[in-house]
């Protein structure tokens, strides 16, 4: 049997690939803010969406600087990416609050993330108005992981690095095991 859940909760269902952290920088300030509507929507060429409310710091930093990072945490940060989505840019220097290493890019002006296993640099090509969201589409310009954790650049170790997934309000997940469709097929 299914039951009906209100449509505001739908998200939910959706939104459980791995939060992100988007880093962003105008003039003198730069911020970092979790966002877990993120995608990618094109290989060739690369192109990544995420959608962020306009009224968010982060979103304005990205507006003017038309570029932004995304930066890839694990558990072992949870707590600061949780700080980062609970307070605003406007108010605070959730670099300086959380401990959290600016790295330099090599084509933003936005810092990346230290402590993140994977880091991707991007300049804005399209913002679409899409409800209380808008949907900003990256184009990757440079992509990086850390190489011990990555196996082919595909798979990251599960053993070392748990990517965080959140499922609503203070509740996230954590991947459990990696499975191969392979054995399954006889
Ligand atoms: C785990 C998590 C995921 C979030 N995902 C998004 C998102 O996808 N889009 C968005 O606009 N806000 C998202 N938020 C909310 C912002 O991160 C939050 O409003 C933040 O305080 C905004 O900071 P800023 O004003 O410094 O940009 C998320 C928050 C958390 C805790």
């Amino acid at each position: 049997m299914k039951r009906e859940i209100p449509l505001d909760k739908a998200n939910r269902l959706l939104n459980i690939g791995g939060v992100v952290l988007i880093t962003a920088k105008s003039g003198e300030r730069d911020n970092v803010t979790p966002v877990a509507w993120n995608v990618p929507v094109s290989k060739e060429p690369a192109l990544v969406a995420v959608a962020i409310a306009p009224e968010r710091f982060i979103y304005k930093l990205i507006e003017e600087s038309r570029e932004f990072g995304i930066n890839l945490p694990t558990l072992k940060i949870l707590r600061e990416v949780y700080f980062c989505g609970k307070n605003s840019g406007r108010d605070v220097d959730k670099f300086e609050r959380t401990k959290l290493t600016r790295e330099k890019a090599k084509f933003i002006s936005a810092p990346l993330i230290k402590e993140c296993i994977a880091n991707i640099e991007c300049k804005v090509e399209n913002i679409y108005p899409a409800g209380d969201h808008n949907l900003i589409i990256g184009k990757v310009l440079r992509a990086v992981v850390e190489a011990k954790l990555f196996e082919d650049y595909l798979n990251v170790s599960l053993e070392e690095a748990k990517t965080i997934h959140h499922l609503g309000g203070s509740l996230f997940t954590i991947p459990g095991e990696i499975i191969d469709v392979k054995n399954y097929i006889s």
